[in-house]
């Protein structure tokens, strides 16, 4: 089988770590019988520095043939803050119809945690966070911008198909897993009393179809406490758009850092595209100094959203023998560099499959 898969490379460190994830995937390719045709993208702040171009529609077009599109980082230093992330990275989710975003919580063995006294056992559940609607949908506007007078909109669009083919992901997600089938609410019923109120009503509707799944509600405020306190609490976690993005920043330091937290862009009847959530840590830029392993992890993510369960097994357990080799998952205390790690992976993932 020849997966034919986008590549884009982005800002900053993304082309850095984007490099060794492809290094991973070629790695397992020949030993799973799998072949990959990457296109590479030119698509960031660079170029649209340079050209003015952010996003063509003849890409958008293009990246709609493709099996799954693997993405290293948007956000350039010298570019305004809004222009990349509306018009590449969210137009991408949006135009492809992303509407999961799928954030895997997981503590490796031998990764250190902020959080004292837990380890792996008590630090592995996934927030399905929606990714096409709630306040990233870009409703609202200014009134007399830039007068004292000043007024400025900014409203959270809630669809009920929006919120019930998330939901309807998240309840199939717990099915799938395998430690206790549970899934949490996470919205603000207690005062967003329109937006939150149709979360819980979809999700209180929903419930009955899936009778083997436990339900749980929790306030998004009192969930970052819990993620804290007691992580081991959760399994599935489905929530909105901007709260999603907010508790997934919580997660990915509970796991380890932004060197170890990926993502997936799911259209789960279209393209998807994963990624490192990390950022294009521009400080770090061409240093070797940033670690790949989230970018790695989205790559073991594309091949699990692309049925290659084996393949994908095989990066993970690459992934968890390099974790217990490194000093630290943190940019530039690894005790190697970007390569080397991205090579240790690659070595460990192959000798999985043998
Ligand atoms: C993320 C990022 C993006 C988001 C930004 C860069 C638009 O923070 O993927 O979590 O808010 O979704
Ligand atoms: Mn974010």
């Amino acid at each position: 089988m020849t997966y034919r898969i986008a590549v884009i490379p982005g800002d900053g460190t993304g082309p850095e770590v984007v490099a060794e994830g492809i290094k991973v995937l070629n790695a397992v390719a020949g030993p799973a019988n799998l072949a990959f045709d990457f296109v590479y993208y030119d698509l960031g702040g660079e170029r649209y520095l340079k050209t003015g171009e952010i996003l063509p529609d003849s890409v958008i077009s293009e990246l709609k043939q493709f099996k799954a599109v693997y993405l290293g980082a948007i956000g350039h230093p010298d570019v305004k803050p809004g222009i990349l992330e509306k018009g590449l990275l969210l137009r991408l989710r949006f135009e492809l119809d992303q509407y999961i975003n799928l954030r895997p919580v997981i503590l490796y063995p031998g990764v250190e945690t902020p959080l004292k006294d837990k380890g792996p056992d008590d630090i592995d559940f996934v927030v399905v966070r929606e990714n096409t609607e709630g306040l990233y949908a870009g409703a609202g506007g200014f009134l007399k911008y830039g007068t004292p007078d000043e007024v400025a909109v900014q409203s959270s669009i809630n669809t009920r198909k929006g919120v019930d083919r998330c939901l309807k992901y998240a309840f199939e997600t717990a099915m799938k897993r395998d430690r206790g089938k549970k899934l949490t609410l996470v919205a603000k019923t207690n005062v967003l009393t329109y937006a939150s109120d149709l979360w819980f009503r979809a999700f209180e509707a929903m419930a009955p179809q899936y009778p083997d799944v436990t339900t749980d509600y929790a306030h998004v405020d009192a969930t970052c406490m819990w993620f804290v306190k007691n992580p081991e609490w959760f399994d599935v976690v489905v929530t909105d758009n901007m709260f999603g993005d907010i508790i997934t920043d919580l997660g990915a330091i509970i796991q380890g850092g932004m060197g170890v937290a990926a993502g997936g862009n799911i259209n789960p009847e279209g393209v998807s595209m994963f990624e490192p959530i990390g950022g294009s840590a521009p400080k770090y830029t061409g240093q070797k100094k940033v670690n790949p392993i989230a970018a790695i992890a989205a790559a073991q993510m594309m091949l699990e959203h692309l049925g290659e369960a084996k393949a994908a097994a095989a990066i993970e357990a690459g992934i968890k023998k390099t974790a217990t080799q490194l000093q630290s998952m943190a940019a530039g205390r690894m005790g190697y560099d970007t390569t080397q790690v991205g090579d240790m992976v690659a070595k460990y993932a192959a000798e999985a499959l043998r």
